[in-house]
């Protein structure tokens, strides 16, 4: 997305705020926040065209839908254990499709070694049980063509939280997934499984800030709207977790904007990002 596109993304939300909704409004203000759809050095190719680009649990596949338009001459393939929300046919670019898959699946994602040339992943951490998520990183190094990149993105999950209602909310839906097994893995894990590959080289990590809240303007509170659409999903299963009443995590979520300002609140989002060589390892 270009800066003036950015911009015109939040002045466009005051008229047209349905649009933005939902796995769309985070996506918007993803591409806002970073100035752009990923940070792997792969634009050129993408543009000469016959460049292949993988988005694994790609839910909506709306960043699939917006890259297949930038990069008309590259093709698009996008994976998730459910079609529930891919789009329909008729919407569909031609450049992209759409395959209903678990990627825990054996023997693992469906198709040949070296097949891609961009393997990218997007707020997957908190998806994957601790054990599975060697397969998973191995499994997308195999389908990445020597030189092709890959790429995470998600939110940190890591770190001190200010506020004691954000700390509250997230420290039990960590504590939750715990209780499933499910630990979102760190940059830095992330990082020791990519090198255990030894495939990936050039690793790079970037962190980005948002507010959260309207001390941030526009900006703030839609990421503050997003937040809490992320938290009235999880009520269901906090409410009992937390051992609190509906009404009473209705009222943290309604008392978490002033504490937005209160306490100038941010939410952070990383990409991390590698290339694929083989390493001389003599
Ligand atoms: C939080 S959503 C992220 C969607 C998308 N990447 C994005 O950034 O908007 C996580 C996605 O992972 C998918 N998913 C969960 N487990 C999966 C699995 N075992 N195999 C494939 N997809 C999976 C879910 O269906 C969901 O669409």
């Amino acid at each position: 997305m270009h800066f003036e596109e950015s911009i015109n993304f939040l002045e466009k939300y005051e008229y047209h705020e349905k649009e933005f909704h939902g796995t769309s409004l985070q996506h918007n203000i993803l591409s806002y926040i970073w100035q752009g759809d990923y940070s792997s050095r792969i634009k050129e190719r993408l543009i000469k065209g016959n460049t292949k680009v993988i988005d694994l649990g790609c839910g909506t596949g709306q960043w699939l839908i917006d890259m297949s338009s930038k990069y008309p001459l590259s093709t698009f393939i996008g994976i998730d254990i459910s079609s529930r929300l891919f789009p329909s046919q008729e919407i569909k670019p031609n450049n992209v499709a759409f395959l209903q898959y678990n990627l825990l699946d054996h023997p693992g994602i469906p198709f040949p070694n070296e097949t891609f040339d961009f393997v990218y992943l997007r707020c997957l951490s908190m998806t994957f049980e601790e054990k599975d998520w060697a397969h998973v990183i191995n499994e997308i190094v195999r389908v990445t063509d020597l030189n092709g990149c890959v790429e995470f993105m998600d939110f940190v999950c890591e770190g001190d939280i200010k506020g004691p209602i954000m700390n509250h909310l997230c420290s039990s839906l960590l504590s939750f997934l715990e209780s499933k097994n499910i630990k979102p893995p760190s940059t830095t894990k992330l990082t020791e499984y990519l090198n255990q590959t030894n495939q990936i080289s050039n690793i790079q990590l970037e962190v980005k800030s948002c507010p959260l809240g309207s001390w941030g303007g526009k900006l703030g509170e839609l990421m503050l709207s997003d937040f809490i659409t992320v938290f009235q999903r999880f009520k269901s299963i906090l409410v009992p977790f937390m051992k609190i009443s509906e009404k009473e995590y209705d009222k943290l979520l309604i008392e978490f904007d002033n504490e937005c300002v209160r306490y100038q609140l941010c939410c952070y989002t990383y990409r991390l990002y590698g290339n694929k060589t083989t390493y001389n390892l003599g």
